[in-house]
């Protein structure tokens, strides 16, 4: 059993992590202990009760004065109970003042895992048991009900609240969280991934000082600017030893993530839908669900803590019916041609990309409604036909004939002003009466909260999915709200607007899916401005960014790695000079780059020279062959991009040990270089293995001197040169 219940300590128990929470005498729940494995025992010994000065006291524990939620460490500390600190709730119960207490009331335990009504959220069959612990204000029938998952296996413990009105008015919530995490330690960094267009998810290690760090988005998507995803780790901690705990918020919106170090030198970290333009009325009877957290322990580095959450998304998370098997090689069009492609000259590419071996091809935005250039015709989701010179059928099936199957670019979300759709109904785009709306990229925002505008959407992707053999579709979403206005909800509900906008996006890719289950969908947001948790639940893949320059590339998929797994990332093979920093890079090193995921090509293939045409075979078959270890294998951060090298590596290693692909790219050139020993992991030390470097034998050497001595790398031969390495146990 991973949850026991004794004397109202809850204690929670994974394969190498406890969690522990406590309903004390006074009803408060308290977090009493998360981290390295303990037992059963009543952490709470741990809590220092003392008078601390200005700090209140709940009614009955004035005399005393030693208890005070300020500093008490608690599960989901609300505004209002006198605790100063950042809060994960800030509800109105009708007195105009957000002033919760929240005591314990009952709970319940049982076998497999909560899901969440229109929410993503991790899910297991008999593997889970969920905790619900059901709060109640001190005064108001005003329930908080507490869900825990616990995944034994992977070191997981996943986390969602529901709020419920039980009282006879309504309540105003202006501000829920998902978790709170509150450690009785300090010292603690802040590892996370921050960035903006074409330069998404860079790492980044902020030691926590008194007071709020704050990451967030106020950008109705996940955003390019931070990740929902971070980390506290030890000063120590490093990628193979040391403790760490990552915390994932399964969301597509904006969202924000407080860490607050107090008085007292303890740490707090809350993760939620972020409360800048929030605000939602629950009305008696009606409850309101948080998405989910998913936390994980490690005290074996960043390494062990992504093998996990790797493992824990694999498995519990990524629905596709793709999600165990080979994604296919696709050849997309957009840095080929941008908007100017006729029909023609897409078979022309389709037909080379056939020749070298790849499985798909995908028509990116363009050939719909009349869409030129990205000033007009979001919306018209029917095929440009003159565009083409054929219909989207027509072209499907002879891309089909030559052996590949067909995907095609959506971006559902969004609608021009130029469009029919908008002149049909200019009151579906998000937009505040009077005011002039604010553009990005010359569009405007889908009012996504709308019941009609989800129907209609379903209706035309359908529509097309019904009539043309469409094996995928790139879901793309190119700016972020702004003076978000719903037509459909009061001036006093326009707080509700952006999360009943993300609960449209979900509602529709789950009917989507639900109508063509065999579907691929590929998450993107201006490259990976929406690269969370939340989507993973509806695309098994994403992607990583509109950057493909291979050396850039390098630290966006390695600050990614930490939480998504491998068969995730979306990369490819792009032409040179890069169209975004006119770096040119060996074609070779761009196919060794974009191997690190999911493998495709994003170029002129027609333009591509002899030489070219041959690499990128090889590169095809190489992919194949080994795709299990590129996109399953466990995945090793060998050499980081930010280390003072002048070369980044990493490797997969099989889940029997038996084999494993490892890759060097050298970003930096050196005369008379020195001799560089790259170390391995995850190999069997006493197993004998064949060492072959791209495609050269190199001889037999064991696991040991492989991970202790290493390999001596080549010396480079050019600039960002690469080379790749196959490993197998004989
Ligand atoms: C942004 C995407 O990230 C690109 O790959 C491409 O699909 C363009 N949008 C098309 O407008």
């Amino acid at each position: 059993m991973s949850i026991s219940v004794k004397n109202n300590v809850f204690t929670l128990q994974t394969r190498n992590s406890t969690y522990q929470m406590k309903a004390d005498e006074r009803r408060i729940l308290l977090h009493t202990y998360y981290g390295a494995k303990t037992d059963e025992t009543d952490h709470s010994y741990l809590i220092q009760m003392a008078d601390h000065g200005f700090s209140g006291n709940i009614d009955g524990t004035e005399d005393e004065r030693v208890y005070s939620l300020d500093y008490l460490p608690q599960e989901f500390p609300a505004l209002g109970s006198g605790d100063h600190r950042i809060h994960c709730l800030a509800a109105d119960l009708g007195s105009g003042v957000c002033d919760c207490l929240l005591l314990f009331d009952s709970y319940k335990v049982y076998d497999g895992k909560y899901s969440i009504p229109g929410l993503p959220a991790m899910f297991a069959g008999e593997g889970a048991q969920t905790l619900e612990i059901l709060l109640k204000d001190c005064r108001e029938e005003f329930y908080v009900r507490l869900l825990y998952g616990v995944f034994e296996d992977v070191d997981i413990i996943t986390r969602s609240v529901v709020i419920e009105n039980r009282m006879e008015g309504p309540a105003v919530l202006k501000k829920v969280s998902s978790a709170c995490v509150d450690l009785m330690e300090n010292g603690l960094e802040l590892v996370h991934f921050y960035g903006r267009h074409g330069c998404e998810r860079q790492m980044e290690k902020s030691p926590l000082p008194h007071g709020i760090m704050e990451l967030r988005s106020t950008r109705g998507a996940s955003s390019h600017q931070h990740n929902p995803f971070v980390i506290l780790a030890g000063e120590h901690t490093t990628e193979e030893s040391g403790i760490c705990y990552g915390a994932a918020l399964l969301y597509s919106g904006g969202f924000s993530v407080q860490a607050e170090v107090d008085q007292m030198d303890q740490t707090r970290l809350i993760l939620g839908i972020d409360a800048q333009d929030f605000s939602w009325e629950l009305g008696p009877g009606e409850c309101f669900y948080s998405p989910e957290v998913c936390m994980c322990m490690s005290g074996g580095g960043y390494e062990g803590l992504s093998h996990r959450l790797h493992r824990g998304f694999q498995d519990h998370l990524i629905r596709s019916a793709w999600k165990d098997k080979r994604r296919p090689i696709v050849a997309n069009n957009w840095e080929a041609t941008h908007f100017d492609f006729d029909g023609k000259g897409i078979l022309e590419i389709a037909r080379e990309a056939a020749g070298l071996g790849v499985d798909m091809f995908v028509l990116d935005d363009g050939w719909f409604g009349e869409r030129d250039s990205d000033l007009s015709g979001l919306g018209d989701w029917y095929a440009n036909e003159e565009k083409l010179g054929c219909t989207l059928s027509e072209l499907s099936e002879e891309v089909h004939e030559m052996g590949l199957m067909f995907g095609l670019w959506f971006e559902p979300e969004m609608i021009s002003e130029d469009s029919d759709l908008y002149r049909e109904h200019p009151d579906w785009a998000l937009a505040i009466p009077g005011r002039a709306p604010i553009r990005g990229r010359s569009q405007l925002v889908l009012d996504m909260s709308r019941g009609d505008v989800i129907d209609h959407l379903h209706r035309c992707i359908s529509g097309i999915l019904d009539t043309v053999r469409i094996e995928y579709i790139k879901w793309d979403m190119n700016r972020s709200l702004a003076a978000a206005y719903s037509r459909m909800l009061p001036a006093e509900r326009q707080g509700e607007v952006r999360h009943r906008a993300v609960l449209g996006v979900y509602e529709l890719l789950e009917r989507i899916l639900k109508d063509h289950p065999g579907l691929l969908l590929e998450g993107c947001c201006g490259g990976g401005g929406r690269y969370d948790a939340g989507m993973l639940y509806y695309c098994p893949q994403i992607w990583c960014s509109d950057n493909t320059d291979a050396i850039e590339r390098l630290r966006i998929q390695y600050g990614t790695s930490f939480a998504y797994p491998m068969s995730t990332i979306s990369a490819h093979v792009s032409a040179c000079p890069n169209e975004m920093n006119f770096r040119t890079t060996p074609f070779k090193t761009r196919g060794v780059c974009a191997m690190q995921g999911v493998f495709g090509y994003e170029l002129d293939l027609r333009r591509m020279s002899q030489e070219e045409k041959e690499a990128a075979k090889t590169q095809i078959a190489y992919f194949r062959e080994h795709y299990r270890l590129f996109q399953f294998g466990t995945y090793h951060r060998l050499v980081s991009p930010y280390e003072d090298k002048s070369y980044t590596a990493w490797g997969s290693v099989a889940e029997d040990q038996k084999e494993a692909v490892v890759a060097v790219v050298y970003t930096d050139l050196h005369a008379n270089p020195r001799a560089e020993h790259l170390k391995l992991r995850g190999l069997v030390g006493e197993w004998s293995y064949r060492l072959c470097r791209d495609g050269e034998e190199l001889g037999t050497f064991t696991g040991a001197a492989l991970m202790n001595g290493g390999i001596l790398l080549p010396v480079p031969k050019e600039n960002y040169d690469s080379c790749q390495y196959y490993l197998k146990a004989e």
